[in-house]
């Protein structure tokens, strides 16, 4: 039997430096504490993520964290039994800080130290959050990612299509930007698109005509910034109900694509005959609800349970990282000090590179 394991998580790969510990067996883990420290504010004067300003409070608030997420947890470095921390993909200056902090700690206490793959934490939030069985199927979904996998195991995963070009979370940041909202743009649009007329613009479902599970939003984005030039150049602005409306009918499109593909990967799932059906999805953009109401809907119609982590776990977190330490304990040996941060690191390595695949190999 799988003893249960106290892990340590550190996550520190984009703009979020967070550390967790979660305690228990894989398939039944309980969050013992998760702390998340936001840098929004460190970049909101640039649009977008300044990478040395988020490797450098990363590694200003690594100890804090740590020492937070324990003290809440109310249990000490000798109490846990591994390190499990983010080796990437991710910003290499976030990810270097984290796998020092997780190597010094290993070092100084003496206990095993795991490097996670980012995605493979979000992919495994389910089994977290709420037990579920493998295989399930996952839409990956956030500011970096799109991706549906199987998760057949805990290191196990198959790549049935992603994104092409831009990810969701990235075309929410970057259209709340052309419409004048603040960021993150996901809960921005979503709050303003509930006032907002849906059909008011026809935007496009890139790729929806074509065979397979791959997406595109770039040019939507683009779509979305000649509406909003259109109408700048006949009322000189725009009003807040233009802005409501580019939203809603932006989220509609998004919401739409995701949901079409769902089907097509749903389909490739459910020929493996799994014993108990579910989709699952996780990443930031999960958190939206509209979206998630039309995933739960196609499962409904495919008689498929729909599972959603809540959303303090949808978004980055270190509970996930702690967690796929926890899972993938018992399958492999832990990593020496010879771990590397990767900003590149592809989760199904069996597919073909995706998304900023490049000379430098496969980012996801
Ligand atoms: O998973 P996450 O915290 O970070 C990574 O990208 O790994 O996802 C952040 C992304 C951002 O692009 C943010 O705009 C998006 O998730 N997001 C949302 C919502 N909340 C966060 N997108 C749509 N609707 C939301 N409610
Ligand atoms: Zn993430």
């Amino acid at each position: 039997m799988t003893q249960v394991a106290t892990v340590l998580g550190i996550e520190s790969s984009c703009d979020d430096t967070a550390a967790a510990v979660v305690r228990g067996v894989p398939g039944n883990m309980e969050v013992l504490s998760s702390v998340v420290f936001g840098q929004a504010d460190l970049h909101s004067d640039f649009g977008g993520v300044v990478p040395e300003i988020a490797a450098r409070a990363h590694a200003e608030r690594l100890d804090v964290s740590v020492a937070h997420a324990l003290e809440q947890a109310g249990i000490g470095l000798c109490d846990i039994d591994a390190i499990a921390a983010t080796c990437g993909p991710g910003l290499i200056g976030g990810v270097v800080a984290g796998v020092m902090t997780a190597k010094g700690l290993s070092a100084a206490t003496g206990k095993p130290l795991y490097g996670i793959n980012h995605l493979a934490g979000h992919a495994l939030t389910p089994r977290l959050s709420s037990g579920v069985v493998f295989p399930y199927l996952m839409l990956l979904v956030s500011g970096g990612h799109c991706q549906f996998l199987i998760a057949r195991g805990p290191d196990d995963f198959t790549r049935l299509g992603g994104t092409i070009d831009d990810a969701p979370g990235e075309a929410f940041d970057k259209v709340a930007r052309l419409i004048g909202l603040g960021q993150p743009g996901g809960p921005a649009i979503e709050k303003i698109a509930q006032d907002g007329e849906a059909k008011r613009f026809a935007f496009p479902r890139p790729l929806s005509n074509k065979p397979g599970c791959d997406l595109s939003f770039s040019g939507l984005k683009t779509a979305v910034l000649r509406a909003r030039d259109d109408i700048m150049a006949e009322q000189g602005g725009l009003t807040v109900r233009d802005q409501a409306d580019l939203a809603a009918s932006f989220q509609a499109a998004v919401t739409d694509s995701l949901a079409g593909k769902a089907k097509r990967a749903l389909e490739v799932y459910l020929d493996l005959a799994p014993a108990t059906p579910t989709f699952c999805v996780a990443g930031g953009v999960a958190a939206n609800m509209t979206i998630r109401t039309v995933l739960e809907t196609v499962c409904a119609n495919s008689d498929v349970a729909f599972d959603a982590p809540p959303l303090a776990l949808c978004t980055d977190n270190a509970a996930m990282i702690a967690a796929a330490g926890i899972e993938q304990m018992p399958l492999r040996a832990p990593d020496g000090m010879d771990l590397s941060a990767r900003p590149r690191m592809p989760l199904d390595t069996k597919s073909t590179a995706m998304l900023g695949s490049g000379k430098k190999g496969a980012k996801a």
